[in-house]
C-alpha cells in the first residue's frame, strides 16, 4: 500500500514539474501604430448593491428626511410622533417628524439603525446636524444620543430648541469605540413640541475631505484602481421601471435636502432579494459623480435616459416617451453637458458653479440608453444624438447594443448604430468561463472603420462568488481587449461594487461591509491591467499567430512611453507549469533584471473573504531575463512582466 502512495506521489510531482516544451513569444513592433487609449480601463458605478447610500456615500443615516414610502421605516419610534408635511423645510422632501413630549416615563423620541447598523471608527469625528423648529408654546431641549450595539450611551448633545422657524443644528463628535452596529436616537425627555427633518452623521474625513463627501476606505479602493473611465449612474436605474422612476439628473444636484428621494430599483426587481429599504437619497448626484471623477484621473461618462423604460420590464411601447414628446429628454441631454462644461454665465454652467466648480468638469463623452434595443431605440437614438451633435459636435456619443453580446437584437443594434454613426457601441456580458476563453478572439475581426467599443459590463461568472477561476478566465479574455485596443476604446468590470449583506446581484468587484472593504482577486486583475495600460500596443505572437489560448496560454503587450516600459501580459489557463522564452523583435529592451507581477491561488475556487481578505493578492517579484533566458510559468497564473524599454530598432 505504502509502494502505491511513493508511485502516487512519484507520478503527481513528475506531472506537476514536467515542462512540456518552451513556448517561444515573439514580442514585436506592429508594423502600423497602434494606440491604447486612456480609458481602456475604467469603472462602472451603479447604485445596486447597496452602493451608493449605505456605500460609497458616507451618509450614515437611512431615511434621513422620513421620504420613504413607509415614512418611518429604517427609524423607530416611541412615545408621541407624527409624520407631517405641511409648512415643510425642503419643498422637495416634504415630510418632517413631530415629536410631542406626552409621557414621563419614556419620553418621545426616534432612533435610526443606519444601513445595516451605523459603523463608527475609534476616535474618528463624526458630524451629526438636523434641520429642527418649535411647535410648542414653550421652549424645550431635544437629546442626540450615539449609540452602541448593545445601546450604551456614547455620546450627547443637548439643544435648547426656542425657534419657530426652521434651524440647522450642527455639532461634531468623537467616536469613543469602534462600534460596526451603533444607532442614534433623537429624544424629548421635557415637555415640548418639535419638527425635526433632514437628519445626517457623516464622517467628517472623507475622500480628498469632501463635503458631502465619499467613504473614504471605499472611494480610495476605487481610486487605486487607476482607471481611466468612471461610467454612472448605471445600469438598469437609469431606464427606470416607469418614465417617473427613471434617473433624472437634474434632481441630483443642488443642495442635497432638495434632492427628492426616490425608490431604487433594486429594491423590488429579484424577488427572491428584496430590499424593502433601498432608496435613493441622491445624495450622492451628478455633481459628486463629476467630482470624483476628477479625483481619481477618470473621464468622466455620464449615461442619461433616452426616452424608453426598461424593455425587459414594459409590456407596451405606450410605457415609453413618444417620439414626439422626446424634447425633454434631448433637453436634458444638452443640459447635462452644459452643467458640465458650459461657461459659469451659462443657465447649467453657473448650477455647476454655485455647487463650487467653477471650471468646466471637462466632459469628452455621453451614454444615450443602457440596455435599449431594437426600432424604438434607434429612432430615438437618432434624435438625441443629432441634436448634441448640432451644438457638441465634439462630446462623443456611446450608445448601445443591447443586453446581450450577440443575436438578433444585437445584430441590429450594431447596423443602426453603425448607420448613425455613433462614436462608441456599449456591449454587455455576463457570460461562464468558456464563453470567456473562447471570446479572447472576439475582436480581432471587428471592423476597424466602424464605432469603437465600449465593453461597458462584463463579469465572468463561475455560479460561485468571486473566486479566483472567475479572475483567470477575465484576465484571459482582457488580453484580447488589450490585443485589440485600437477597435475597444473602453471597458468596465460590472458591477463595481456590493454590501456584505444587502447584496442583489453578485459577483461584483469590490464587497464592503460597516468599517471595510474587500478587494476581490477580479479586482486584482483589474488593477494589473489598468496599472499597466501602456500607450502602445506591441505584437504578442506565437509561431506567427497571436497567444490566444494555444496550450492555454493568452498574452498582450503594450509599450508606455512616459515611464519606457514595455508590459507583458500572459495568463496560463492549464494545470501545467510551463516555460517559456521571449523574444523580442524589433525592440530593444534591456538585459537583467525584470520585475514580475504574479496572482496566484493555492486552488481555482478559492476566495478573498472578509475573514481571509488577503488569501489572494499580487505577488511581486524580479527575475533575472536574459534573451535566451526561459521563465517558468505557474499553473493557472496571472503574469505580468515589466521590462525597461531602450528604443525601436
Ligand atoms: O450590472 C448589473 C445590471 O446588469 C445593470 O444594471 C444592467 O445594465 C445589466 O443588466
Amino acid at each position: 500500500m505504502r509502494l502505491i502512495y511513493f508511485y502516487c506521489l512519484i507520478i503527481l510531482l513528475v506531472s506537476n514539474t514536467a515542462y512540456t516544451q518552451v513556448i517561444n513569444i515573439n514580442i514585436d513592433k506592429p508594423t502600423a501604430p497602434k494606440e491604447v487609449q486612456s480609458t481602456m480601463w475604467g469603472v462602472f458605478f451603479e447604485d445596486i448593491n447597496f452602493a451608493a447610500d449605505g456605500g460609497l456615500y458616507a451618509e450614515l443615516i437611512k431615511n434621513r428626511s422620513f421620504e420613504f414610502d413607509t415614512n418611518l421605516l429604517g427609524w423607530t419610534p416611541f412615545g408621541n410622533v407624527k409624520i407631517l408635511s405641511e409648512d415643510p423645510a425642503f419643498s422637495n422632501n416634504p415630510n418632517f417628524v413631530r415629536l410631542n413630549y406626552s409621557t414621563e416615563l419614556t419620553g418621545t423620541g426616534v432612533e435610526n439603525e443606519g444601513f445595516d447598523g451605523i459603523g463608527l471608527k475609534k476616535n474618528e469625528e463624526y458630524t451629526c446636524s438636523y434641520y429642527v423648529r418649535l411647535a410648542s408654546a414653550e421652549s424645550t431641549e431635544l437629546v442626540f444620543e450615539l449609540l452602541s450595539e448593545n445601546k450604551s450611551i456614547l455620546f450627547r448633545d443637548t439643544q435648547l430648541i426656542s425657534n419657530r422657524n426652521w434651524k440647522k443644528v450642527e455639532f461634531t463628535f468623537k467616536s469613543p469605540i469602534q462600534e460596526n452596529s451603533g444607532s442614534i436616537r433623537l429624544v424629548l425627555n421635557k415637555k415640548g413640541i418639535v419638527d425635526i427633518d433632514h437628519v445626517s452623521l457623516f464622517p467628517v474625513k472623507t475622500f480628498k475631505n469632501r463635503k458631502n463627501g465619499l467613504r473614504e476606505d471605499i472611494a480610495a479602493s476605487i481610486s487605486d484602481l487607476d482607471v481611466g473611465l468612471f461610467r454612472f449612474p448605471g445600469g438598469c436605474i437609469v431606464e427606470g421601471t416607469t418614465l417617473e422612476t427613471r434617473y433624472q439628473w437634474k434632481n441630483t444636484i443642488g443642495p442635497v435636502e432638495n434632492r427628492p428621494t426616490i425608490i431604487n430599483r433594486w429594491n423590488y426587481i429579484f424577488p427572491h432579494r428584496r430590499f424593502v429599504d433601498y432608496y435613493q437619497s441622491n445624495g450622492l448626484g451628478f455633481y459628486e459623480y463629476f467630482l470624483f471623477s476628477e479625483d481619481i484621473g477618470a473621464e468622466p461618462l455620464p449615461v442619461i435616459n433616452c426616452g424608453l423604460i426598461c424593455q425587459f420590464v414594459s409590456k407596451s411601447d405606450s410605457d415609453h416617451c413618444s417620439i414626439d414628446d422626446l424634447s425633454v429628454f434631448i433637453q436634458d441631454a444638452l443640459d447635462l453637458i452644459e452643467f458640465a462644461n458650459g461657461e459659469p454665465d451659462s443657465k447649467w454652467g453657473s448650477v455647476r458653479v454655485s455647487m463650487g466648480h467653477p471650471e468646466p468638469f471637462n466632459l469628452k463623452f455621453i451614454g444615450i440608453g443602457n440596455e435599449q434595443w431594437g426600432e424604438e431605440y434607434s429612432k430615438r437614438l437618432a434624435l438625441i444624438s443629432e441634436a448634441i451633435r448640432k451644438v457638441y459636435p465634439a462630446v462623443k456619443i456611446v450608445g448601445s447594443s443591447g443586453p446581450y453580446p450577440d443575436g438578433k437584437d444585437f445584430n441590429y443594434g450594431w447596423k443602426a448604430l453603425t448607420k448613425l454613426k455613433i462614436d462608441l457601441i456599449d456591449e454587455h456580458y455576463y457570460r461562464d468561463p468558456e464563453w470567456f476563453l473562447g471570446n479572447a478572439k472576439r475582436y480581432d475581426s471587428y471592423n476597424r472603420r466602424g464605432p469603437k467599443v465600449f465593453a461597458g459590463e462584463y463579469a465572468c461568472h463561475t455560479g460561485e462568488r468571486n473566486n479566483f477561476y472567475s479572475a483567470l478566465c477575465e484576465a484571459a479574455f482582457m488580453t484580447g481587449l488589450e490585443r485589440n485596443a485600437d477597435v475597444v476604446h473602453m471597458t468596465a468590470y460590472a458591477p463595481l461594487l456590493a454590501h456584505k449583506n444587502n447584496w442583489q446581484w453578485r459577483p461584483d468587484l469590490i464587497w464592503f461591509d460597516n468599517l471595510s472593504t474587500l478587494k476581490t482577486p477580479n479586482y486584482f486583475v483589474q488593477q494589473l491591467f489598468s496599472k499597466h495600460k501602456g500607450d502602445f500596443l506591441l505584437e504578442t505572437k506565437y509561431n506567427g499567430e497571436p497567444l490566444i489560448g494555444a496550450d492555454s496560454l493568452y498574452a498582450s503587450a503594450v509599450l508606455d512611453t512616459a515611464a519606457n516600459q514595455v508590459y507583458v501580459k500572459l495568463i496560463n489557463t492549464s494545470t501545467k507549469d510551463i516555460k517559456i522564452k521571449y523574444n523580442f523583435k524589433k525592440v530593444s529592451i534591456n538585459q537583467g533584471i525584470v520585475k514580475h507581477i504574479s496572482i496566484i491561488a493555492e486552488h481555482p475556487r478559492v476566495e478573498n473573504t472578509f475573514e481571509n481578505p488577503d488569501r489572494i493578492k499580487p505577488k511581486i517579484d524580479s527575475l533575472n531575463f536574459r534573451t535566451n533566458t526561459s521563465l517558468a510559468v505557474k499553473p493557472q497564473s496571472i503574469n505580468l512582466y515589466v521590462f525597461d524599454f531602450i528604443d525601436w530598432q
